[in-house]
C-alpha cells in the first residue's frame, strides 16, 4: 500500500526522504510527495502523479532545505491518482501537512462536519479530512498538536498510519498508528526516522521501535522518543536491534528485485533452515513447537488464513499437514473466512501465512480466530510486522527483504517452513517413522542445492520467453503438490505480464477450461515424476489431441513427455511433498521473462501494491 518516510534531525532531511521513498516505492506507486520545513521556516509541499523518480524531476527547482520532512508514495484507494490527491496534504490554513496510509471509513460524515464550519477541501480523499479535522480541533481549541491529533482521533473510524508537521513547531513530527504499520528508527546522534517499514531506516540506524495500535509518537529533537496513546497514556513500544544489510535493499546487479530474488532463494532456505535442522541433518527444532507442544500435537484441526501467494503456501501446507501429521487441515481466504461467520473450535489451530505481516484480512482473520479462542500461530517474514505481534507463536521464515511486488523467495520460504512445521508436528504426533523423518528431513537440506540446478534453466527459460509474449490466455496445470504451484505460476504471469493465465487441476480441466484450448493457448503443465505422473500424462494427451501447445516440466530423466510436449523444462527430482521448491522457479523465471520481453516494469506492476493493508 502506501509507503511513510520522516525525518528530524540536524542532517538534510530532503536526500534522506527521496532515498526512503525509492526504498518503499514497492508498496505503492501511482504518486509521491514531500512536505519540508524549509531553512526559511516555510512549510513546503511538493507532489507529483507517477513515480518517485516523478516528483524528484518536479523538485530540482525547488526549495529543498531543512532538516525537517515527511514523504509519502501512494496507492490510490480514494480517488484516482493525481498530484491533487498525493500526500501530504495541507491543513486550510497551511500550518500543518500530514500523509496517511489506511482508510478512514467514515471521512464523509467528517468531511460533511467540516465543510459545515466553512472548512475547504482540494482532494478527494480521505486523508484530507485528516488534516483538516485535526487543525479545526488544534485551532478551535488552543490545543498542542499532540492534544489536538489526540482529540481527532477519538473520532475517527478506520486505519491509519498518520505523520504531520507543524510549521509552527518545526523540530517535531507527531505520528499515530491503527492497524497500519509504523516504526521509529532511533539515530545515534538523537536524529529521529519514521517509516512503514525499517527498510528505509536501516541504512542509518539500526535501532528501532515498532509502534503498537493506538500509538502517537512524538519525535522531538532533542528530546527522548515520547509514545503516549489518545488519552494521554505513557506507552512504552519494544526498542529493537534491526538485522538488515544494505545488499538486502539493493538490487546487487541484478536488472530487477524480482530477478534477484528469484536467484537468492537457494541461499533463503538455507538462511531459513539455518539453526533449526541440526548440523547432521536429521532433526529439527522449532521453539514454538517446542513451545507450544500440546497445542500443535493435539489440534482437532488445522485452518490456514492467508491472501494470494501465502494463499497458495497455504494449500501445499494442508497437504504436507494432512500426509504426515494425520490432522484436518481447511485452508481460506482470509477476506472470505473474516466475514464467513466460520466455525472455529477452542482446540482449532489457526495459522496465518503472510509475507508482509501487514495484510488486512489476514489480520482481521486473526482477530476472529483469536475472539473464538483458537490458538492462533504466525508464518511471517517482515520481522516485527503486526502478523508476529498479533498471534501466540510463530516461525519467521527469515529469507530477508522481499522488494519486488510478484512474491517468489517469501513463497519458497513459506513452503519450507511449512514443511518444517509438518515434520515437526508429526514427529511428536508419532505419525511418521522414526527413519521416514530423518530420510525427509535430509532431504529438505538438499533443496536449496537443487534449486541451484534448476536456476541453470535460466537461459533456456529466457529463450523460450518471446513465444508467449503473443498469448492472451494461458492455462496452468498440476495435481497433487503440483496443483498449487500451478495457481502460483498462473499468478506469477498475470501480476506481471498482464497475460490472463488460470492455475487448474490438471484432471478438472476436462470439466470445463479443456473448451478454451487451441493452437494458440499455451498450457504449462507440472508433470514431475510423483505418484500421479501417468494421470498426468493422459492430461497432456487430453490437451495435446485439442491442439494446445505444452510446456511440460519434467523430472530429469524423463523420456516420456518430450514424445507429446512442445517444450520442457528438465529438473532435479525430490520427494513428492518437496516438488513445488523445485518447480516453482522455472515458472517464476518463466513469468519474469515473458514480462520483460514484454517491456514491463516486472517490480512495479500497474495496480499492485507490496503490501495490501486495506480490505
Ligand atoms: O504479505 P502477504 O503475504 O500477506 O501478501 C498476500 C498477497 O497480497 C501477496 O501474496 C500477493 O498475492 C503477491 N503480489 C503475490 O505475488
Amino acid at each position: 500500500m502506501c509507503g511513510i518516510v520522516g525525518y528530524i534531525g540536524h542532517k538534510k532531511a530532503y536526500p534522506i526522504l527521496v532515498k526512503g521513498l525509492q526504498r518503499l516505492e514497492y508498496r505503492g506507486y501511482d504518486s509521491a510527495g514531500v512536505a519540508l520545513i524549509s531553512d526559511g521556516g516555510h512549510l513546503n509541499v511538493y507532489k507529483a502523479k507517477g513515480k518517485v523518480a516523478d516528483l524528484e524531476a518536479y523538485c530540482e527547482d525547488k526549495d529543498t532545505t531543512g532538516c525537517a520532512g515527511i514523504a509519502h508514495t501512494r496507492w490510490a484507494t480514494h480517488g484516482e491518482p493525481s498530484s491533487t490527491n498525493a500526500h501530504p496534504h495541507y491543513s486550510a490554513s497551511g500550518r500543518l501537512a500530514l500523509i496517511h496510509n489506511g482508510i478512514i471509513e467514515n471521512y464523509l460524515t467528517l468531511k460533511e462536519k467540516l465543510i459545515s464550519f466553512g472548512i475547504p477541501f482540494k482532494s478527494v480523499t480521505d486523508t484530507e479530512v485528516l488534516v483538516q479535522l485535526i487543525e479545526h480541533v488544534m485551532l478551535s481549541n488552543s490545543l498542542t498538536l499532540l492534544e489536538a491529533v489526540q482529540v481527532a482521533l477519538h473520532q475517527v473510524i478506520g486505519a491509519y498510519a498518520i505523520a504531520i508537521l507543524d510549521r509552527e513547531h518545526p523540530d517535531g513530527i507527531v505520528c499515530a498508528r491503527q492497524s497500519s504499520p509504523l516504526v521509529v528508527g532511533l539515530g545515534a546522534d538523537g536524529d529521529f526516522y519514521l517509516a512503514s517499514d525499517a527498510s528505509p531506516i536501516a541504512e542509518y540506524t539500526d535501532t528501532v521501535a515498532y509502534l503498537n495500535d493506538g500509538d502517537i509518537a512524538v519525535l522531538q529533537l532533542g528530546q527522548e522518543l515520547k509514545v503516549v496513546n489518545i488519552d494521554n497514556e505513557a506507552q512504552h513500544p519494544k526498542v529493537k536491534q534491526i538485522d538488515v544489510t544494505l545488499g538486502q535493499l539493493e538490487k546487487g546487479g541484478y536488472p530487477f528485485f524480482m530477478l534477484k530474488e528469484i536467484f537468492e532463494q537457494p541461499a533463503c532456505l538455507r538462511d531459513c533452515m539455518r539453526g533449526r535442522i541440526n548440523v547432521d541433518a536429521d532433526r529439527i527444532t522449532l521453539s514454538a513447537v517446542i513451545d507450544y507442544r500440546e497445542c500443535l500435537v493435539s489440534a482437532r484441526r488445522i485452518v490456514i488464513v492467508a491472501c494470494g501467494t501465502s494463499w497458495h503456501a497455504g494449500l501445499i501446507g494442508k497437504q504436507l499437514i494432512e500426509s504426515l501429521c494425520r490432522i484436518p487441515v481447511e485452508v481460506e481466504y482470509a477476506s472470505e473466512f473474516r466475514y464467513r461467520d466460520p466455525v472455529i473450535y477452542p482446540d482449532d489451530v489457526v495459522i496465518a501465512i503472510s509475507q508482509s505481516g501487514e495484510t488486512a484480512d489476514t489480520l482481521a482473520a486473526i482477530e476472529l480466530a483469536r475472539q473464538a479462542g483458537a490458538f492462533v500461530f504466525g508464518v511471517c517474514n517482515a520481522i516485527g510486522a503486526s502478523i508476529p505481534r498479533q498471534t501466540q507463536t510463530g516461525v519467521y521464515i527469515h529469507v530477508g527483504p522481499e522488494i519486488g511486488v510478484a512474491s517468489t523467495k517469501a513463497f519458497t520460504g513459506q513452503v519450507t517452513v511449512l514443511s518444517m512445521l509438518a515434520l515437526c508436528i508429526a514427529h511428536e504426533r508419532g505419525t511418521i517413522r522414526d527413519d521416514q523423518y530423518r530420510e525427509m528431513v535430509r532431504e529438505l537440506t538438499l533443496i536449496p542445492a537443487k534449486m541451484e540446478e534448476a536456476l541453470l534453466r535460466n537461459e533456456q527459460i529466457e529463450r523460450l520467453a518471446p513465444i508467449f509474449t503473443y498469448a492472451r490466455n494461458c492455462l496452468y496445470l498440476g495435481r497433487g503438490y503440483n496443483y498449487p504451484v500451478a495457481l502460483e505460476g498462473a499468478l506469477k504471469l498475470k501480476e506481471i505480464s498482464y497475460i490472463h493465465a488460470e492455475g487448474y487441476p490438471a484432471a478438472e480441466m476436462k470439466h470445463g477450461p479443456i473448451a478454451l484450448i487451441d493452437s494458440e493457448m499455451p498450457v504449462f503443465v507440472i508433470a514431475t515424476r510423483d505418484h500421479l505422473y501417468d494421470k498426468v500424462i493422459s492430461n497432456i494427451q487430453e490437451v495435446r489431441a485439442r491442439g494446445g501447445r505444452i510446456t511440460a516440466i519434467v523430472t530429469e530423466g524423463d523420456t516420456q513427455i518430450q514424445k507429446f510436449a512442445d517444450h520442457i523444462i528438465v529438473l532435479p527430482d525430490t520427494f513428492e511433498c518437496f516438488q513445488p521448491l523445485i518447480a516453482s522457479i522455472p515458472l517464476q523465471l518463466l513469468a519474469y521473462h515473458i514480462a520483460v520481453c514484454k517491456g514491463k516494469d516486472v517490480d512495479r506492476p500497474r495496480n499492485l501494491a507490496k503490501s495490501v493493508t486495506v480490505e
